[in-house]
């Protein structure tokens, strides 16, 4: 099977004036609008990875008993490329990205790739496609690796014989259109977002796909995101729909442990590791939504944030659930929250010393 390969690179003869790019820039939102090319690779059962090529960003043409749309059997991948303030473009932790992308595959009987093919499909398309890196402060260029299945037919006595992986990137401003304003949060007690044994540990479409009845639900309450509850008791906090959680008692974080239903973020890997260089003591455990709501009427609890790649650190301002409400420590951005937000993003812009080497120059 193959460990290695070479791209073919066939570049858009039609890719965006310097002032079409300018334009989107200038205001890009969130995956909204995507770069002048791709990278696609194909895998065969028998036969391995192979076809793997840089190419235009256009449709895919696919049969529709194609597997990928009738059960799902998909992947994908999120993080970012930043323009450094010396100017190298950069991604953060690839290599657990790739790491992942491939704990995700075995849980969905996918194909795993190799991790320097990730890795080197990434720096292709973004370097290819670096103009498209902004230069604005606190943007970056979202990269979104997947992998579907690609067999035709409706037999579901076997996984997929057949599979494509892909990258398309997007230039991205701030998730949530608010910034850095604190969140307010959702606890769905109705639904479930993952079991154990299940597929809460892998970044699979089916795990958003099931959430956004509930993410419709806390609109409707007026709220910004669910905080997913666990499975039998709908009391021990798990995530949010595209972040992890953590909880400040003064120096002390703690964030729910990776049980299985939740996602192993790199984000929250990070913070793991810089909170003792912060003078943070980090752990990882379980806390109740009683726990969270005592811990904010004792004032023990004095902040609470969400992370990931997309949200980057996002204070918890307030939360919301059936039978009850409350505000976390004065509703606004804590100090524990402005630091780790700092120091992760000084380390993604080249600001502040990446003394762990997890910034990978593209
Ligand atoms: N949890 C879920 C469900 C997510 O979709 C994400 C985003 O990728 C995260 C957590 C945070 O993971 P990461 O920090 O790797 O982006
Ligand atoms: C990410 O942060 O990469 C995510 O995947 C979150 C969301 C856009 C699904």
């Amino acid at each position: 099977m193959t460990t290695h390969l070479s791209f073919d690179v066939h570049l858009n003869e039609r890719a965006r004036s310097a002032a079409e790019r300018e334009q989107v820039l200038a205001s890009p939102g969130f995956g909204q609008t995507f770069t002048d090319h791709m990278i696609a690779v194909d895998w065969t059962e028998g036969r391995g990875w192979h076809d793997a090529r840089l190419e235009p960003y256009a449709p895919l043409v696919l049969d529709p008993a194609t597997a990928v749309f009738h059960y799902a059997q998909e992947l994908f991948e999120g993080l970012k490329a930043y323009r450094q303030t010396n100017g190298s473009i950069v991604s953060f932790r690839p290599h657990a990205n790739a790491a992942r992308f491939n704990q995700s595959a075995a849980r969905m009987a996918m194909p795993e790739l190799p991790e320097d093919v990730f890795v080197e499909s990434l720096d292709l398309l973004v370097r290819t496609d670096r103009d498209w890196v902004p230069t604005t402060e606190g943007h970056s260029l979202y990269l979104r690796p997947f992998m579907i299945a690609t067999q035709v037919g409706l037999g579901v006595n076997h996984p997929s014989g057949t599979y494509r992986y892909m990258v398309i990137a997007s230039p991205a401003a701030s998730y949530f259109t608010s910034g850095l304003k604190p969140v307010t949060v959702w606890l769905s007690t109705e639904y479930t977002r993952a079991a154990p044994g299940g597929t809460g540990f892998a970044k699979c479409g089916g795990n958003y796909a099931a959430a956004f009845v509930a993410q419709r639900q806390a609109v409707e309450q007026g709220c910004d995101q669910v905080v997913w509850l666990d499975a039998f008791e709908h009391r021990w906090v798990e995530e949010m729909g595209g972040m992890n959680l953590f909880f400040v008692f003064g120096d002390r974080l703690l964030t729910p442990a990776l049980t299985g239903t939740l996602l192993p973020g790199i984000t929250r890997d990070s913070i793991l590791s810089l909170a003792e260089e912060l003078g943070l003591r980090a752990e990882e455990g379980k806390i109740s939504i009683e726990e969270w709501q005592a811990g904010c009427e004792t004032g023990e609890l004095t902040e609470v944030f969400a992370c990931g790649t997309a949200a980057v650190v996002t204070p918890v301002g307030a939360v919301k659930g059936s039978d009850r409400e409350w505000v976390v420590g004065d509703g606004g951005t804590g100090p524990v929250t402005r630091r780790i937000r700092e120091e992760l993003v000084g380390i993604q812009y080249g600001a502040r010393p990446d003394t762990h080497n997890w910034v990978h120059k593209v």
